[in-house]
């Protein structure tokens, strides 16, 4: 069997007490989870929300989109030859995508080599269609069918017929990626966005009032992640799909999700709905630069072709590969009802046994800060465009502590407001750290535009989110500009770039000063003179003693 031999991520079950505070919750478990890079999150029993896409007039009429992936293309394929036109996104018609036979087990060719590999756009179904397509495809895949007459459901409720078990559909599937021998179609209905689709978590309505739906307020609730204190993310005020606005999955056995880590290295945490398992793959944060390279060693005309391969989500290595050349790779198996956690730049892939529906979302717990800095200092190296302002929730989490300081120094706490972001601070917190290292980073870069007229960033500059024109780095903190082009900028790293005038035409906008950033410091240090200032000067305090 092509089965990988690799040992099980660990699992998690949380006491109902332990099960409170999810972010708190993911900081305990984070030392021995980080070591596999994911986890499984079993919740305690009396945790069974309720999934409102189960709703027949959501299940028989909502519509969604999906792709399809050619899963024996996933780890062997020729390289595509570049092509000059945009490639153009076809939609197929679902009735022929609805025929088996050959559709999905044809002889391998290399006919559309042309094109560029990836998922193109398949048909819409809604989730019964979906459900019966799935269900008929694995069917027929694995020869479940006794008679045309008989349904699944009824073929398994009476036990007919013989079920692939999950370890022998993870042999098939490895069995099709490494050495395929036909052509295998699937369709997956991958990155839905939930504002748009639907949750399959209930959301709290205006009118719940009182009364209201513990599975609805429940911080599990993928909906809610964002809102939670102590996440970073909760800072952000943007709905970012898939960020901070969970996606849905809605997976057919084979259908895949190829090796990636997390935008800005964020931690992931996906939930099952219903269905049938999702077998996971997932390698410590620790080891990424090693993975890494094993897939350009495993792949390389792939990656000659496409060096930024990894970014596009579509491509498959054995984790028996990965193992053989020393990357450690942990499995999980998730099932209905169950969590899977990702942790920061922890390589992860897999694949679903069969109809199932997944929600996923990001998540920020402070720890993460070192590793979202590290992942835009690669981002600027490889000139690759951000999905969130580090530096804008960085500073928003500073800011915050600086106020729950100012509360604390003069005792108006309010409510039930616990001092999650102060508690990150102190001499050596995670937050004054991530402070202080990108406060160093600023005045080293500082030091090559010394020379430069420097100004204080107006309101106008906030009135669009500014990024470096040649890095793509964000420009949330400082920004270089020029006479001769006002609406072009740069990062601190690339004045000479931005144009060949001399240095007196060009101006270096700053947030705050070095200055005000070392106060930070010292008020994050919990030095009370600081704290007051910095309220004072730009959280608008005013402290009772003048
Ligand atoms: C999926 O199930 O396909 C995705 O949720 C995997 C992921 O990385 O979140």
């Amino acid at each position: 069997s092509q089965r990988p031999e690799i040992d099980d991520a660990p699992i998690f079950t949380p006491t109902e007490e332990e099960f409170k505070d999810a972010i708190q919750y993911i900081a305990s478990i984070r030392h021995q989870a980080e070591k596999y890079g994911i986890c499984r999150i079993i919740p305690p029993t009396s945790w069974r929300p309720p999934c409102p896409l189960k709703e027949k007039s959501f299940w028989e009429c909502q519509e969604f989109n999906t792709r399809v992936q050619q899963v024996d293309k996933l780890q062997n394929r020729e390289p595509m030859k570049k092509r000059t036109q945009p490639r153009v996104q076809r939609k197929r018609k679902r009735r022929k995508r609805l025929r088996f036979g050959m559709t999905h087990r044809r002889p391998s060719s290399s006919a559309d080599s042309e094109e560029k590999f990836g998922f193109q756009s398949g048909s819409d179904f809604t989730l019964e269609e979906f459900q019966k397509y799935a269900d008929e495809f694995k069917q027929e895949y694995f020869g479940m069918k006794g008679s045309d007459e008989i349904s699944l459901s009824e073929i398994k409720k009476h036990k007919k017929i013989w079920e692939p078990s999950v370890e022998e559909i993870e042999g098939e599937y490895w069995r099709i990626v490494i050495g395929p021998t036909d052509e295998v179609e699937v369709d997956y209905g991958a990155d839905l966005d939930t504002a748009t689709f639907c949750s399959g978590f209930t959301k709290l309505s205006s009118s719940d009032g009182n009364n209201k739906d513990p599975y609805g307020v429940s911080c599990w609730n993928l909906n809610n992640l964002r809102r939670l204190p102590g996440s970073v993310i909760s800072l952000e005020d943007e709905d970012i799909s898939g960020v901070v606005v969970p996606w849905l999955y809605v997976g057919m056995c084979f259908s895949s999700f190829c090796w990636h880590v997390e935008d800005h290295f964020l931690y992931s945490l996906n939930y099952m709905h219903f269905g049938e398992p999702k077998i996971w793959y997932g390698v410590p944060g620790g080891e990424a630069v090693k993975l890494e390279e094993s897939m350009r060693k495993n792949l390389p005309k792939l990656f000659e072709e496409q060096p930024d391969l990894l970014h596009e989500l579509v491509t498959q290595l054995s984790p028996s590969v990965l193992k053989s050349e020393g990357v450690p790779v942990y499995r999980s198996v998730q099932r209905p009802g169950e969590f899977v956690l990702t942790l920061p730049r922890a390589y992860h892939s897999g694949f679903n046994c069969g109809f199932n529906c997944a929600e996923a979302v990001n998540v920020a717990p402070v720890d993460w800060l070192p590793h979202g800095q590290c992942a835009v200092e690669l981002y600027r190296e490889q000139h690759r465009k951000t999905s969130i302002s580090h530096d804008k929730l960085l500073l928003k989490a500073a800011k915050e502590a600086v106020r729950q300081f100012w509360m604390n120094l003069f005792n108006c706490k309010s409510g039930e407001e616990k001092y999650v972001w102060m508690n990150t601070c102190g001499k050596d917190g995670v937050l004054t750290n991530a402070i202080k290292t990108r406060v160093k980073m600023e005045s080293v870069a500082l030091e090559g535009n010394a020379t430069l007229k420097s100004k204080k960033m107006d309101k106008d500059y906030d009135s669009v989110d500014r990024e470096c024109f040649t890095c793509f780095y964000d420009l949330h903190l400082s920004a270089i500009s020029c006479q001769c082009s006002p609406d072009r900028f740069a990062c601190l790293n690339h004045t000479n770039l931005l144009c060949s005038c001399e240095m007196d035409r060009k101006i270096a906008f700053f947030r705050y000063s070095m200055e005000e950033l070392n106060t930070l410091v010292a008020a994050l240090e919990g030095d009370p003179t600081a704290v007051c200032w910095w309220g004072q000067k730009h959280l608008g305090l005013v402290c009772p003693s003048g």
